[in-house]
């Protein structure tokens, strides 16, 4: 059995919640190295994966460096995704690059120019890919059940805007995150909308800080939040359909609510990933007036890891949906008009 040995840069919740939680169900994988520039997180993880220390780096050029990293995981804030990601790669080592892929558009594109002069590829996390249900939707558009795209919404509903005491982190700091919602949550849904419609080509945005001061970290000194809480935005697809984005951390009741609805010339198919293991479909022959919506249950076969398919991709092997870099740069593109749609309150086109 060939095994394949991943470094890890920037160990905190998405990386021992995600990554490793499901690297450590693969036997054909050792996590060989990890890298924190925070001593408590490396401590941690590297006490959970009984590494030694000259294996828990605190620079990622030290971990990349690596004999015995065959692969490397980014799971840091977004403000070094690029830098990372970039060193790996003129390394000729493969990356799984965490959401958003950089930002800005542009630090999206170095990404990628760094891609086309290696040996080694990219993959992002885009994780709703890896849903069951949204894999077997896109199975179903493929087999042109619903028809051709006429339009599309969807929902990223949170309430962790609201969380008592959570204080100005990272992802509250523009210089930072990038963008607020837009970006974190934003990702996902613009990936898996383009994905299902195609490429967006004009878009129009507004975007709210709701909370707009937060205490700092370990501190009663107060902090602006300079991302945004949430965004709706309505957009034109390239084949001419039509979708309405909201997006938010402001919605009390909502832990992780994802609601897809596509609506196509022959039929629909809505999906929630609250429950990835069904979905509705209304399609079939006769007038469309007398269509309902049906509970199918998504096949065996729909069931995949996103951390089976970088491991998968490493040994040259790649899924359907594999998500590229130029996807990643595609989802940024969407992101920065989407905020810069808001900011001069006005259309954007993004030929
Ligand atoms: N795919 C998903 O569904 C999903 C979900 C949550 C977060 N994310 C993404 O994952 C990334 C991390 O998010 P998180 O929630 O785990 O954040 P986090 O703050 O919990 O963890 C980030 C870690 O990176 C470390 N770090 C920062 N700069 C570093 C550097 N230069 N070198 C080494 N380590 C460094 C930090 O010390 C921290 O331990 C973000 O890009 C975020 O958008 C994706």
């Amino acid at each position: 059995m060939k095994v394949t040995r991943i470094g890890i840069v920037g160990v905190g919740g998405i990386a021992n919640y995600k990554h490793l939680h499901e690297l450590l169900t693969f036997e054909d994988v050792r996590v060989t190295a990890i890298c924190d520039i925070n001593p408590a997180a490396l401590k941690s993880t590297g006490d959970k994966l009984s590494l030694p220390d000259e294996k828990r780096y605190t620079s990622y050029r030290d971990l990349i460096a690596d004999p015995d990293v065959d692969a490397v995981e980014i799971c840091t804030s977004n403000d070094v995704h690029a830098e990372i990601a970039i060193a790996a790669l003129n390394a000729g080592k493969p990356i799984n690059l965490e959401k958003p892929i950089a930002l800005n558009y542009e630090q999206a594109l170095e990404i990628l120019e760094a891609e086309k002069n290696s040996s080694a590829f990219g993959m992002i996390c885009f994780s709703y890919r890896f849903m069951a249900a949204a894999r077997y939707a896109m199975h179903l558009m493929e087999e042109n059940i619903i028809g051709d795209v006429v339009g599309i919404n969807v929902a990223y509903l949170k309430n962790s805007a609201f969380w008592e005491n959570r204080p100005l982190e990272w992802r509250f700091i523009k210089e930072i995150a990038g963008s607020g919602v837009t970006g974190d949550l934003g990702a996902h849904l613009i990936d898996l909308a383009q994905l299902l419609a195609g490429n967006i080509t004009e878009l129009c945005s507004v975007c709210s800080t709701i909370v707009k001061e937060r205490k700092k970290i370990g501190s009663d000194e107060i902090g602006q939040v300079t991302t945004d809480d949430q965004c709706s935005f309505i957009v034109k697809f390239a084949n001419g359909a039509d979708g309405a984005f909201h997006i938010t951390r402001c919605a009390i009741g909502h832990a992780n609510t994802i609601r897809y609805d596509v609506y196509g010339t022959k039929g629909s198919i809505s999906f929630d990933l609250n429950d990835p293991s069904i979905l509705s479909l209304s399609c079939g022959e006769g007038d469309p007036k007398n269509l309902r919506p049906t509970t199918v249950k998504v096949p065996e076969e729909f069931y995949y890891m996103q951390e089976r398919a970088f491991v998968d991709a490493v040994n040259g092997k790649r899924d359907f949906l594999f998500p590229t870099i130029a996807d990643g740069v595609r989802g940024q593109k969407v992101i920065d008009a989407v905020i810069r749609s808001a900011e001069e309150r006005r259309w954007v086109n993004l030929d």
